[in-house]
């Protein structure tokens, strides 16, 4: 194991620290965890986190779909099941992703313990340390943490408002290529982007998948908010253009709910056998339980109105969101999502989201510090407000404080600038460089 990563898979006072895999190294507590810890208090307003607001869903609803399982179809649901998942849902399944344009056979589809676990899977089928993985810049913080823990090398392209930008990702795989590495896969969440709330439009869709056929790059399709729309749906998936080149994830964890952790991967047939050989050797078999009770439910309850009773919630926890920024905060620029779940702020150059972070969580607000959702250490001057879990009210009231603490910071900036005394970048930096070796 080298120095770099034996420091980073453990520490001094763990037995096991020089035992990890190398791949350990990338699984790392989030430098800003345990102020999550202090900020899930209730007296704090939590635009942190990313829960679908579960409390919208009629508890009779599952009720109903469980007790029926249990009657009618009890030992199976109790019972190990197939590694690919129950026939009857992955039908379903089909149903659900044609909504956004997508035909498929349901024995393509692969069904996996959330989004996550397929994440897992596709990427432990595909990457070899090293290995080069696309993705938007920013993009989501766990896909970053799978990629990682298995070796590869994120690279972020960038996005504007209207999602990744063509030119910049044919310019980056040349560059990519000039290096001489091999780019694995393209990660796109092309609907209501998780952090940047954006959405690609569809001629870029097109382009980009013209882009990723001329370099021989997988697509990795990562859509777990397309029905959370507001206004109108989102362009059609990518996958519903291109069936051999792209691998499409999707879950029931934002349109139902995620205790039941089902979620699924329709991929072109070969990887599909190996991603069942992959979640065989996982987990055995998905919940047996969660996917009949699912499936109970797609079949006996109106699951799209449901979808539409939370398009209606965070439509409407969006608007008070935008209209607290646009009251209280009217100098920063954000993004304007179209559905999910997240606002992407920019702040002033001078502001450091991280280093603000404590001052806000005192303030009884939280948010995620943009830097979370880079490899490389950018993101510094963003932050990602999620609206779907607070109240619109709560909402207001949290943007508000953000407000006091942002004014805040630029106070002190704009007052001490130029002084000294807040400490130049060069000290920051020496400060958290290790002790000298003093043996
Ligand atoms: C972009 C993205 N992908 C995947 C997931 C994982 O979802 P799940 O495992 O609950 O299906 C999330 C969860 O927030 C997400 O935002």
């Amino acid at each position: 194991m080298t120095d770099q990563g034996s420091t980073q898979a453990g520490n001094n006072l763990d037995p096991w620290f020089n035992h990890y895999a190398e791949r350990a190294a990338g699984l790392r507590a989030s430098e800003v965890r345990a102020l999550f810890a202090v900020a899930s208090r209730p007296e704090v307003v939590s635009l942190a986190g990313g829960m679908p607001y579960v409390a919208a869903l009629p508890q009779d609803l599952v009720i109903n779909a469980m007790d029926r399982v249990m009657v009618e179809q009890g030992a199976v649901a109790l019972q190990y099941g197939s590694g690919q998942g129950v026939p009857a849902l992955r039908e379903q399944i089909l149903d659900v992703m044609a909504l956004e344009g997508i035909r498929a056979n349901a024995d393509d589809v692969v069904v996996t313990t959330g989004s996550q676990h397929a994440l897992e899977l596709v990427s432990k089928l595909f990457l070899d340390p090293g290995d080069v993985v696309l993705s938007e810049g920013p993009s989501y913080v766990t896909a970053i943490v799978i990629f990682r823990s298995f070796q590869a090398d994120v690279q972020h392209v960038p996005m504007d408002e209207n999602g990744l930008i063509p030119e910049a990702l044919r310019e980056h795989i040349a560059r990519v290529k000039a290096a001489g590495k091999k780019i694995k896969f393209l990660y796109t969440i092309p609907s209501f982007h998780n952090p940047a709330g954006v959405t690609l439009s569809w001629q870029r869709r097109l382009e980009i998948l013209e882009i990723a056929r001329e370099n021989d790059i997988l697509v990795l399709e990562d859509n777990p908010y397309g029905l959370l729309y507001f206004d109108q749906p989102a362009p059609d998936a990518i996958r519903s253009v291109e069936r051999d080149g792209v691998v499409y994830l999707g879950t029931f964890s934002k349109t139902l709910a995620p205790g039941f952790r089902v979620g699924w991967a329709l991929a072109p047939h070969a990887i599909r056998e190996k991603l069942v050989l992959a979640n065989e050797a996982a987990v055995l078999s998905p919940s047996s339980f969660s996917q009949l009770v699912i499936s109970e439910y797609l079949s006996t309850a109106d699951w799209q109105g449901q979808i539409a009773t939370f398009r209606g919630v965070y439509q409407e926890r969006k608007d008070a969101m935008l209209s607290a920024l646009g009251e209280y905060l009217p100098e920063l620029s954000w993004t304007n999502p179209a559905g999910g779940f997240y606002v992407w702020v920019t702040l002033p150059e001078s502001l450091d989201s991280k280093a603000m972070l404590p001052r806000a969580v005192k303030e009884l607000v939280a948010y995620t510090p943009g830097t979370a959702f880079f490899g490389n250490g950018d993101g510094r001057t963003n932050m990602r407000l999620s609206f779907c879990y607070p109240t619109a009210e709560n909402i207001k009231v949290g943007v508000r404080r953000l407000a006091t603490v942002i004014r805040g910071e630029l106070d002190l900036l704009n007052t001490f600038a130029g002084t000294g005394l807040l400490g130049a970048p060069e000290t920051h930096r020496r400060l958290s460089a290790p002790p000298p070796d003093v043996s």
